[in-house]
């Protein structure tokens, strides 16, 4: 029996090297690498500025708390996404108003976004779900008819593109996530990244409680600076960035291993009965091949949990994205009182997807296997009818 993770970080010798030189010295944090860290990531996706933050939640609240969106503001937030998401805007106080998802990609559905807006609304938030990107040259166009502020969460999206540029550059700004199931790892950690100077500036200061000198090198008494504004602490720390400045080096080759797996395991997929696949409706695009989800269609749907459960027997681990659309989970339901039939794009995919994995700690024997056993699921549990 094989054993194939959903997701598994790929941690070398050079990773391995790049930490221990860090805690053999004193800087743990406000060092070098954190900057080296944030250039490298700057040059690989031609961001203007990069930011280095804790996590990709960090990235989006300081996104939010750049803008100083507050309450009786609202956001336009995918329902289809990871719950950070929306907690970013609910941190700030503003509301998240959410848009069901469009059929084919599970992309935030644009043309129901104007309709969500509203006078009181300050920024709309798009998710590259899955890595596929968002047609964002639709998104930026509505924002700017209603002057709206664009967020762009990319925790699944290191090395998507669409028409050549990068995801995080078409918005206003670009939010990363470096988790460990992540397209390179930190541990904990994320990015932002964005083409407008005021707002790297600020929000460098702001993951820092708003110190006006981040960099301990930077002020000239020791202990002495002021502080300029209101900020959080969101820093990355050295260690983190010595292990993201060793995990982009191999960045490309393992865009690469994804991109192999997932052609070879859409191809084998494709052929299977019951089994819907995402796709990009944009011919210009480059996924960053997070997974693939098998979206089982009605008959099958009900029979999701045997068949992960037959899959995982046979060592084949899998995942949901996401659980339930976010308007769905406990929290937002109590607070805005959504039903479980608002959103019924979002909760098909919910209800009834499969995620596989493609990342470059599976083989390509990995991805016959899987076909085979997917196959096989279905086959039985259709049996048992
Ligand atoms: C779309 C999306 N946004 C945000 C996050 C949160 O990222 P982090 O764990 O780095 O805060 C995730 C995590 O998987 C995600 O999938």
């Amino acid at each position: 029996m094989r054993d194939i993770p959903f997701g598994k970080p790929i941690i070398g010798d050079e990773e391995r090297q790049a930490v221990g030189r860090v805690l053999a010295g004193t800087t743990l944090t406000h060092g070098p690498l954190v900057k080296e860290f944030e250039a490298v990531f700057a040059r690989y996706t031609g961001a203007g500025y990069a930011v280095a933050v804790s996590s990709c939640t960090a990235a989006l609240h300081l996104a939010y708390f750049y803008l100083g969106v507050g309450p009786g503001d609202e956001v336009i937030v995918p329902a289809e996404t990871h719950v950070a998401t929306a907690h970013a805007v609910e941190l700030v106080g503003a509301r998240p108003v959410f848009v069901d998802s469009e059929k084919v990609t599970g992309n935030i559905d644009i043309d129901r976004i104007e309709a969500a807006i509203s006078p009181k609304t300050r920024a709309i938030s798009v998710v590259h779900y899955l890595g596929m990107p968002v047609d964002m040259r639709r998104v930026v166009k509505i924002a700017r008819k209603y002057k709206l502020f664009v967020v762009e969460d990319c925790a699944l999206a290191l090395g998507t593109y669409l028409g050549g540029v990068h995801a995080g550059l078409l918005g206003d700004v670009g939010c990363f996530s470096f988790y460990p199931v992540k397209h390179i790892t930190t541990a904990e950690g994320g990015m932002v990244v964005t083409g407008i100077k005021d707002i790297a500036e600020k929000i460098s200061r702001q993951r820092a409680f708003g110190i006006d000198r981040n960099i301990v090198s930077e002020r000239p008494v020791p202990g002495v600076y002021d502080v300029v504004e209101l900020g959080l602490n969101y820093r990355l720390n050295e260690i983190g960035a010595a292990l993201g400045i060793a995990q982009m080096k191999r960045l490309d080759g393992f865009l690469e291993k994804r991109r192999e797996n997932y052609a070879a395991l859409t191809d084998g997929l494709q052929g299977i009965d019951g089994i819907e696949l995402l796709r990009s409706s944009h011919d210009e695009y480059r996924s960053s091949c997070y997974c693939q989800a098998a979206i089982l269609e009605d008959s099958l749907a009900g029979k999701r949990f045997e068949i992960v459960r037959y899959l995982k027997e046979r060592g084949v681990g899998t995942s949901v994205y996401y659980p339930h659309p976010v308007p769905h989970l406990e929290y937002y339901k109590r607070k805005y009182g959504y039903n479980a039939s608002s959103f019924p794009v979002a909760a098909r995919i919910s209800g009834s997807s499969i995620a596989l994995p493609v990342g470059p700690h599976v083989g390509r024997e990995d991805i016959d296997y899987m076909v085979k056993t997917v196959k096989e699921a279905i086959e039985e549990v259709s049996r048992n009818e």
